[in-house]
């Protein structure tokens, strides 16, 4: 794939959409109300609209190494603040993928400079799960599971923040947690109890 190529696919695109909806673009360009957030891997092999089946304007996104919701992160908390009180999304989701370099990083004992501070999130997901991941055995079933949790701990991180508390109480906004299995291009909703999880820790997180 070279440049030239990319503004050749461009060009296509623009005239597949046109020839289907004339109007297309003009109605794009008057605006969006999408239904979804999106939070998810930067990696270049998870792309969002592709794996959801969803078109421009269906979802909101944000992409970061492994799909983290960091509370000191003012990317993430700014996306998850205009998707949630301005465009009112009804769903959130953190998608985490199988096979996650990000996820692989933080369970290596090496320096990775600059990387360090971020990867440091995926250290503490594996802190609080320590108990249950280092009962398994097999390495990629509990990289597998590290994926897993690490997707669990980014939506309580959702869950710890008033924009999200608000629009659950208001308006019944559903945060779901879900992981693309790479392997087999499958996505799966990891149907995560948040009611369980925050059971006992709900009172110390409410602010609103
Ligand atoms: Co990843």
């Amino acid at each position: 794939m070279n440049v030239e190529e990319v503004f050749k696919n461009n060009d296509k695109w623009i005239a597949e959409k046109l020839a289907i909806d004339p109007d297309y673009f003009t109605n794009l360009a008057k605006g969006q109300s999408p239904e979804f957030l999106y939070i998810g891997c930067s990696d270049s092999r998870v792309t969002a609209e592709d794996l959801m089946g969803i078109q421009p304007g269906q979802a909101f996104i944000h992409r970061n190494i492994a799909n983290l919701v960091n509370n000191v992160d003012l990317n993430v908390m700014t996306v998850l603040n205009y998707a949630v009180r301005h465009l009112k999304v009804n769903h959130i989701v953190v998608c985490g993928h199988y096979n996650c370099g990000g996820v692989k990083a933080a369970m290596q004992p090496a320096d990775m400079g600059i990387l360090n501070p971020w990867l440091r999130n995926i250290r503490d997901v594996y802190r609080i799960h320590r108990d249950e991941l280092g009962k398994i055995e097999d390495e990629s079933a509990r990289y597998d599971r590290l994926v897993e949790l690490n997707v669990q701990e980014q939506c309580v991180n959702l869950l710890k923040t008033a924009a999200v508390q608000e629009a659950i109480t208001l308006r019944g906004l559903t945060v779901h947690g879900w992981v693309f299995d790479i392997r087999t291009g499958k996505l799966i909703d990891l149907k995560i109890d948040f009611d369980a999880i925050l059971k006992d820790i709900k009172e110390i997180y409410n602010l609103y």
